[in-house]
Protein backbone atom coordinates (compact mmCIF):
# COMPACT_ATOMS: atom_id res chain seq x y z
CA UNK A 1 0.00 0.00 0.00
CA UNK A 2 1.43 3.39 -0.72
CA UNK A 3 1.47 6.71 0.52
CA UNK A 4 -1.36 8.42 -1.11
CA UNK A 5 -3.52 5.27 -0.35
CA UNK A 6 -2.29 5.45 3.09
CA UNK A 7 -3.52 8.81 2.99
CA UNK A 8 -6.98 8.07 1.11
CA UNK A 9 -7.76 5.73 4.21
CA UNK A 10 -7.36 8.18 6.90
CA UNK A 11 -9.77 10.70 5.69
CA UNK A 12 -11.82 8.21 4.80
CA UNK A 13 -15.16 8.70 7.53
CA UNK A 14 -17.79 6.64 5.81
CA UNK A 15 -18.19 3.49 7.92
CA UNK A 16 -19.33 1.41 5.13
CA UNK A 17 -16.09 2.10 2.91
CA UNK A 18 -14.38 1.47 5.81
CA UNK A 19 -15.57 -2.18 5.99
CA UNK A 20 -13.30 -2.80 3.52
CA UNK A 21 -10.07 -1.78 5.42
CA UNK A 22 -11.25 -3.71 8.82
CA UNK A 23 -11.97 -6.76 6.32
CA UNK A 24 -8.58 -6.35 4.62
CA UNK A 25 -6.37 -6.04 7.87
CA UNK A 26 -8.30 -8.64 9.51
CA UNK A 27 -7.67 -11.05 6.43
CA UNK A 28 -4.09 -9.95 6.69
CA UNK A 29 -3.61 -10.26 10.14
CA UNK A 30 -5.39 -14.04 9.98
CA UNK A 31 -2.82 -15.07 7.30
CA UNK A 32 0.13 -13.98 8.58
CA UNK A 33 0.33 -14.20 12.31
CA UNK A 34 -2.80 -16.89 12.88
CA UNK A 35 -5.72 -16.44 15.42
CA UNK A 36 -3.66 -16.66 18.47
CA UNK A 37 -3.69 -13.33 20.64
CA UNK A 38 -0.59 -13.59 23.03
CA UNK A 39 -0.39 -12.37 26.26
CA UNK A 40 2.53 -9.92 27.37
CA UNK A 41 2.20 -9.17 31.06
CA UNK A 42 2.94 -5.50 31.39
CA UNK A 43 5.11 -4.57 34.33
CA UNK A 44 5.68 -0.91 35.11
CA UNK A 45 8.85 -0.92 37.47
CA UNK A 46 9.16 2.62 37.75
CA UNK A 47 7.69 5.74 37.49
CA UNK A 48 10.78 7.97 37.80
CA UNK A 49 11.72 9.99 34.90
CA UNK A 50 14.71 12.70 33.66
CA UNK A 51 12.53 13.84 30.78
CA UNK A 52 10.04 16.67 29.96
CA UNK A 53 8.07 15.57 27.10
CA UNK A 54 4.85 17.56 26.51
CA UNK A 55 2.88 14.77 26.48
CA UNK A 56 3.33 12.61 29.24
CA UNK A 57 2.34 12.33 32.47
CA UNK A 58 5.23 10.99 33.91
CA UNK A 59 7.63 13.96 33.08
CA UNK A 60 9.91 15.16 35.21
CA UNK A 61 8.08 18.71 35.84
CA UNK A 62 4.86 16.79 37.02
CA UNK A 63 6.00 17.37 41.37
CA UNK A 64 2.30 16.13 42.32
CA UNK A 65 3.28 12.59 41.69
CA UNK A 66 4.59 10.66 44.06
CA UNK A 67 7.29 8.29 42.44
CA UNK A 68 8.20 4.62 42.94
CA UNK A 69 10.20 2.17 42.02
CA UNK A 70 9.74 -1.07 42.41
CA UNK A 71 11.85 -3.71 44.51
CA UNK A 72 13.63 -6.54 43.43
CA UNK A 73 11.29 -9.30 45.30
CA UNK A 74 8.17 -7.03 44.26
CA UNK A 75 9.17 -7.48 40.81
CA UNK A 76 10.01 -11.25 40.62
CA UNK A 77 6.30 -11.45 42.69
CA UNK A 78 4.65 -9.67 39.82
CA UNK A 79 6.53 -11.56 37.02
CA UNK A 80 5.41 -14.94 38.62
CA UNK A 81 1.95 -13.79 38.59
CA UNK A 82 2.65 -13.08 35.23
CA UNK A 83 3.51 -16.32 34.25
CA UNK A 84 0.38 -17.87 36.58
CA UNK A 85 -2.19 -15.84 34.35
CA UNK A 86 -0.87 -17.00 31.03
CA UNK A 87 1.53 -14.63 29.97
CA UNK A 88 4.31 -15.76 27.73
CA UNK A 89 6.09 -12.44 27.98
CA UNK A 90 7.31 -9.88 30.68
CA UNK A 91 7.17 -6.24 29.47
CA UNK A 92 9.22 -4.31 31.98
CA UNK A 93 8.66 -0.65 31.21
CA UNK A 94 9.73 2.62 32.73
CA UNK A 95 9.98 6.53 32.32
CA UNK A 96 13.77 6.76 31.85
CA UNK A 97 14.85 6.70 34.94
CA UNK A 98 18.48 7.04 35.71
CA UNK A 99 17.81 5.00 39.38
CA UNK A 100 17.55 2.20 37.23
CA UNK A 101 21.14 1.37 37.35
CA UNK A 102 22.68 -1.01 34.53
CA UNK A 103 23.26 -3.52 36.65
CA UNK A 104 20.24 -3.83 38.26
CA UNK A 105 18.27 -4.71 35.24
CA UNK A 106 21.05 -6.96 34.16
CA UNK A 107 20.84 -8.76 37.10
CA UNK A 108 16.80 -9.02 37.00
CA UNK A 109 16.95 -9.77 33.00
CA UNK A 110 19.29 -12.93 34.31
CA UNK A 111 16.80 -14.13 36.88
CA UNK A 112 13.61 -14.00 35.06
CA UNK A 113 16.02 -16.02 32.54
CA UNK A 114 16.91 -18.44 34.57
CA UNK A 115 13.89 -18.77 36.89
CA UNK A 116 10.61 -18.99 34.09
CA UNK A 117 10.13 -19.48 30.50
CA UNK A 118 9.14 -16.13 29.69
CA UNK A 119 10.46 -14.03 26.79
CA UNK A 120 11.33 -10.38 28.48
CA UNK A 121 10.80 -7.46 26.71
CA UNK A 122 12.50 -3.96 27.74
CA UNK A 123 10.69 -0.33 27.53
CA UNK A 124 13.00 1.46 29.44
CA UNK A 125 13.37 5.14 26.93
CA UNK A 126 16.89 5.92 25.68
CA UNK A 127 19.51 4.55 27.31
CA UNK A 128 23.08 4.13 26.60
CA UNK A 129 24.69 1.86 24.00
CA UNK A 130 26.40 0.11 26.73
CA UNK A 131 23.37 -0.53 28.84
CA UNK A 132 21.22 -1.67 25.71
CA UNK A 133 24.16 -4.09 24.84
CA UNK A 134 24.42 -5.28 28.34
CA UNK A 135 21.09 -6.26 28.58
CA UNK A 136 21.09 -8.17 25.46
CA UNK A 137 23.87 -10.24 26.46
CA UNK A 138 22.27 -11.28 29.87
CA UNK A 139 19.31 -12.51 27.44
CA UNK A 140 16.41 -9.36 26.76
CA UNK A 141 14.78 -10.49 23.88
CA UNK A 142 12.91 -7.58 22.93
CA UNK A 143 13.12 -3.81 23.30
CA UNK A 144 10.29 -1.11 22.78
CA UNK A 145 10.91 2.22 21.84
CA UNK A 146 8.23 4.44 20.05
CA UNK A 147 9.27 7.13 17.48
CA UNK A 148 6.16 8.88 18.89
CA UNK A 149 5.81 10.99 15.81
CA UNK A 150 7.82 10.81 12.34
CA UNK A 151 7.43 14.91 11.86
CA UNK A 152 10.80 15.74 13.31
CA UNK A 153 9.72 19.27 14.42
CA UNK A 154 6.74 17.92 15.90
CA UNK A 155 9.19 15.49 17.44
CA UNK A 156 11.53 18.02 19.00
CA UNK A 157 8.78 20.20 20.07
CA UNK A 158 7.15 17.40 22.20
CA UNK A 159 10.32 15.36 23.12
CA UNK A 160 12.44 17.86 24.03
CA UNK A 161 16.36 16.43 24.21
CA UNK A 162 18.37 16.10 27.48
CA UNK A 163 21.24 18.35 27.80
CA UNK A 164 24.35 17.50 25.86
CA UNK A 165 22.09 15.06 24.05
CA UNK A 166 20.24 15.24 20.39
CA UNK A 167 17.44 12.36 20.84
CA UNK A 168 16.60 10.53 17.85
CA UNK A 169 14.81 7.39 18.19
CA UNK A 170 14.44 6.41 14.66
CA UNK A 171 18.37 6.18 14.81
CA UNK A 172 18.65 3.82 17.80
CA UNK A 173 15.92 1.04 16.21
CA UNK A 174 18.70 -0.30 13.94
CA UNK A 175 21.26 -0.39 16.61
CA UNK A 176 18.29 -2.64 18.56
CA UNK A 177 18.04 -4.77 15.68
CA UNK A 178 21.62 -4.75 15.27
CA UNK A 179 22.05 -6.12 18.71
CA UNK A 180 19.86 -9.11 18.02
CA UNK A 181 16.36 -7.28 20.07
CA UNK A 182 13.19 -8.23 18.70
CA UNK A 183 12.19 -4.51 17.94
CA UNK A 184 9.05 -2.18 18.59
CA UNK A 185 8.16 0.91 17.92
CA UNK A 186 5.04 3.07 16.84
CA UNK A 187 3.40 6.26 17.51
CA UNK A 188 0.40 8.41 19.16
CA UNK A 189 -2.83 9.12 17.01
CA UNK A 190 -4.07 12.61 17.34
CA UNK A 191 -1.00 14.22 18.97
CA UNK A 192 -1.78 18.37 18.81
CA UNK A 193 0.21 19.74 15.75
CA UNK A 194 -0.60 16.16 13.87
CA UNK A 195 -1.32 16.55 10.74
CA UNK A 196 -2.47 13.19 8.39
CA UNK A 197 0.13 13.74 6.42
CA UNK A 198 2.15 13.11 9.09
CA UNK A 199 0.42 10.07 10.08
CA UNK A 200 0.81 9.12 6.32
CA UNK A 201 4.39 9.45 6.91
CA UNK A 202 4.25 7.60 10.69
CA UNK A 203 2.72 4.39 9.00
CA UNK A 204 4.95 4.47 5.99
CA UNK A 205 7.93 4.61 8.12
CA UNK A 206 6.20 1.48 10.32
CA UNK A 207 7.08 -0.66 6.99
CA UNK A 208 10.30 1.07 6.13
CA UNK A 209 11.53 -0.22 9.52
CA UNK A 210 10.09 -3.46 8.99
CA UNK A 211 9.53 -3.69 12.86
CA UNK A 212 8.84 -6.88 15.07
CA UNK A 213 6.29 -5.05 17.03
CA UNK A 214 4.25 -1.93 16.36
CA UNK A 215 2.47 -0.21 19.61
CA UNK A 216 -0.17 2.63 18.27
CA UNK A 217 -2.33 4.39 21.24
CA UNK A 218 -4.90 7.09 20.84
CA UNK A 219 -2.92 10.55 22.54
CA UNK A 220 -4.79 11.12 25.46
CA UNK A 221 -4.20 14.46 27.22
CA UNK A 222 -2.66 14.70 31.02
CA UNK A 223 -4.12 17.82 33.05
CA UNK A 224 -0.49 18.63 34.31
CA UNK A 225 1.04 18.72 30.76
CA UNK A 226 2.18 21.63 28.16
CA UNK A 227 0.43 19.65 25.61
CA UNK A 228 -2.90 19.42 28.02
CA UNK A 229 -2.59 23.08 28.69
CA UNK A 230 -2.03 24.37 25.37
CA UNK A 231 -3.92 22.62 23.09
CA UNK A 232 -5.34 25.30 21.19
CA UNK A 233 -2.81 26.87 20.24
CA UNK A 234 -0.50 23.88 19.17
CA UNK A 235 -3.40 22.23 17.28
CA UNK A 236 -2.88 22.32 13.30
CA UNK A 237 -5.57 23.81 11.33
CA UNK A 238 -8.89 22.19 12.28
CA UNK A 239 -9.18 20.86 9.05
CA UNK A 240 -5.43 19.26 8.91
CA UNK A 241 -5.04 18.37 12.51
CA UNK A 242 -6.00 14.57 12.89
CA UNK A 243 -8.04 13.69 15.90
CA UNK A 244 -7.37 11.42 18.52
CA UNK A 245 -10.71 9.31 18.39
CA UNK A 246 -10.93 5.40 18.55
CA UNK A 247 -11.80 5.22 14.90
CA UNK A 248 -9.00 7.24 13.74
CA UNK A 249 -6.51 4.68 16.04
CA UNK A 250 -8.39 1.93 14.71
CA UNK A 251 -8.06 2.81 10.91
CA UNK A 252 -4.17 3.54 11.58
CA UNK A 253 -3.73 0.25 13.75
CA UNK A 254 -5.48 -1.70 10.53
CA UNK A 255 -2.69 0.40 7.90
CA UNK A 256 0.00 -0.81 10.21
CA UNK A 257 -1.73 -4.47 9.78
CA UNK A 258 -1.29 -4.60 6.09
CA UNK A 259 2.04 -2.36 5.65
CA UNK A 260 3.69 -5.20 8.36
CA UNK A 261 1.66 -8.43 7.95
CA UNK A 262 4.06 -10.36 9.86
CA UNK A 263 4.76 -7.53 13.13
CA UNK A 264 2.75 -8.73 16.57
CA UNK A 265 0.78 -5.47 17.17
CA UNK A 266 -1.40 -5.06 20.82
CA UNK A 267 -4.75 -3.70 21.18
CA UNK A 268 -3.54 -1.22 23.42
CA UNK A 269 -4.68 -0.16 26.87
CA UNK A 270 -4.65 3.69 25.61
CA UNK A 271 -7.37 1.81 22.75
CA UNK A 272 -9.32 0.41 25.81
CA UNK A 273 -9.32 3.88 28.12
CA UNK A 274 -10.75 5.34 25.23
CA UNK A 275 -13.57 2.41 24.86
CA UNK A 276 -14.03 0.37 28.08
CA UNK A 277 -16.84 -1.19 26.47
CA UNK A 278 -15.26 -2.99 23.79
CA UNK A 279 -12.19 -0.94 22.58
CA UNK A 280 -10.20 -4.21 22.98
CA UNK A 281 -12.03 -6.22 21.01
CA UNK A 282 -12.28 -3.97 18.02
CA UNK A 283 -8.89 -3.69 18.50
CA UNK A 284 -8.10 -7.39 17.72
CA UNK A 285 -10.78 -7.58 14.49
CA UNK A 286 -9.20 -5.01 12.80
CA UNK A 287 -4.93 -5.86 13.03
CA UNK A 288 -4.19 -6.50 16.34
CA UNK A 289 -2.84 -10.16 17.51
CA UNK A 290 -1.67 -8.74 21.39
CA UNK A 291 -2.99 -7.93 24.44
CA UNK A 292 -1.00 -6.40 27.68
CA UNK A 293 -2.72 -7.43 31.05
CA UNK A 294 -1.37 -5.00 33.36
CA UNK A 295 0.50 -6.94 35.87
CA UNK A 296 1.85 -4.14 38.26
CA UNK A 297 0.71 -4.15 41.73
CA UNK A 298 -2.22 -2.39 42.24
CA UNK A 299 -0.41 0.19 44.72
CA UNK A 300 1.54 1.35 41.96
CA UNK A 301 -0.65 1.46 39.09
CA UNK A 302 -2.56 4.66 39.33
CA UNK A 303 0.89 6.14 39.76
CA UNK A 304 1.87 5.26 36.78
CA UNK A 305 -0.08 8.07 34.91
CA UNK A 306 1.22 8.79 31.85
CA UNK A 307 -2.56 9.82 31.12
CA UNK A 308 -5.69 9.66 33.36
CA UNK A 309 -8.08 7.25 34.01
CA UNK A 310 -5.86 4.34 32.29
CA UNK A 311 -7.85 1.35 31.84
CA UNK A 312 -8.24 -1.64 34.53
CA UNK A 313 -6.05 0.21 37.03
CA UNK A 314 -7.89 -1.77 40.08
CA UNK A 315 -8.50 -5.16 38.83
CA UNK A 316 -6.11 -7.54 39.97
CA UNK A 317 -4.16 -9.81 38.09
CA UNK A 318 -6.20 -12.69 37.98
CA UNK A 319 -9.36 -11.13 37.73
CA UNK A 320 -8.49 -9.17 34.27
CA UNK A 321 -7.16 -12.54 32.59
CA UNK A 322 -10.57 -14.35 33.58
CA UNK A 323 -11.86 -11.22 32.05
CA UNK A 324 -9.62 -11.24 28.74
CA UNK A 325 -9.62 -14.77 28.41
CA UNK A 326 -13.81 -14.13 28.09
CA UNK A 327 -13.99 -11.53 25.81
CA UNK A 328 -10.78 -12.84 23.67
CA UNK A 329 -12.67 -16.04 22.97
CA UNK A 330 -15.34 -14.21 22.64
CA UNK A 331 -14.25 -12.86 19.33
CA UNK A 332 -13.10 -16.59 17.73
CA UNK A 333 -9.82 -16.26 18.92
CA UNK A 334 -7.50 -18.72 20.82
CA UNK A 335 -4.95 -17.54 23.60
CA UNK A 336 -1.63 -18.17 22.60
CA UNK A 337 0.62 -20.49 24.20
CA UNK A 338 4.17 -19.77 24.73
CA UNK A 339 6.48 -16.54 24.12
CA UNK A 340 4.88 -15.47 21.19
CA UNK A 341 7.75 -14.41 18.74
CA UNK A 342 8.16 -12.50 16.28
CA UNK A 343 6.85 -13.78 12.97
CA UNK A 344 8.86 -11.80 11.00
CA UNK A 345 12.03 -12.60 12.83
CA UNK A 346 11.20 -16.62 12.67
CA UNK A 347 10.33 -15.86 8.80
CA UNK A 348 14.03 -13.54 8.58
CA UNK A 349 15.97 -16.82 9.98
CA UNK A 350 14.30 -19.53 7.97
CA UNK A 351 15.30 -17.44 4.92
CA UNK A 352 18.80 -16.40 5.82
CA UNK A 353 19.81 -18.29 8.55
CA UNK A 354 20.84 -17.23 12.34
CA UNK A 355 21.54 -13.93 12.19
CA UNK A 356 17.62 -13.10 10.88
N1 LIG B 1 -1.45 9.69 25.74
C1 LIG B 1 -1.28 8.53 25.08
N2 LIG B 1 -0.15 7.83 25.07
C2 LIG B 1 0.89 8.34 25.77
N3 LIG B 1 2.13 7.89 25.94
C3 LIG B 1 2.79 8.75 26.73
N4 LIG B 1 1.99 9.76 27.09
C4 LIG B 1 0.79 9.54 26.50
C5 LIG B 1 -0.44 10.22 26.45
N5 LIG B 1 -0.62 11.38 27.11
C6 LIG B 1 2.64 6.70 25.26
C7 LIG B 1 3.90 7.04 24.47
C8 LIG B 1 4.96 6.18 25.12
C9 LIG B 1 4.14 5.05 25.70
C10 LIG B 1 4.81 4.29 26.79
O1 LIG B 1 2.98 5.70 26.18
O2 LIG B 1 3.70 6.66 23.11
O3 LIG B 1 5.94 5.73 24.21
Amino acid sequence: MDWREILYWLHEENERCLEDLWRRADTVRRRHVGNDVHLRGLLEISNHCVRRCWYCGLRRPHYGLKRYRMTESEIMDAVDHAMRVGCGTVVMQAGQDDGLREESISHLVRRIKAETRLAVTLSLGERSEADLAAWRQDGADRYLLRFETSNRALYKRIHPSLPGESSDRVAMLPYLRQLGYEVGSGMMVGVPGQTYEDLADDVELLGLLDLDMIGIGPYLPHPATPLAQRCAGLSAPSDRQVPNTEIMTDKVLALARVVCPLANIPSTTALATLNPFDGLEVGLMRGANVVMPNVTPIAYRSLYEIYPSKACVNETADALYERLRKRITATGRTIGTGRGDSPRRLLALQTSGPKG
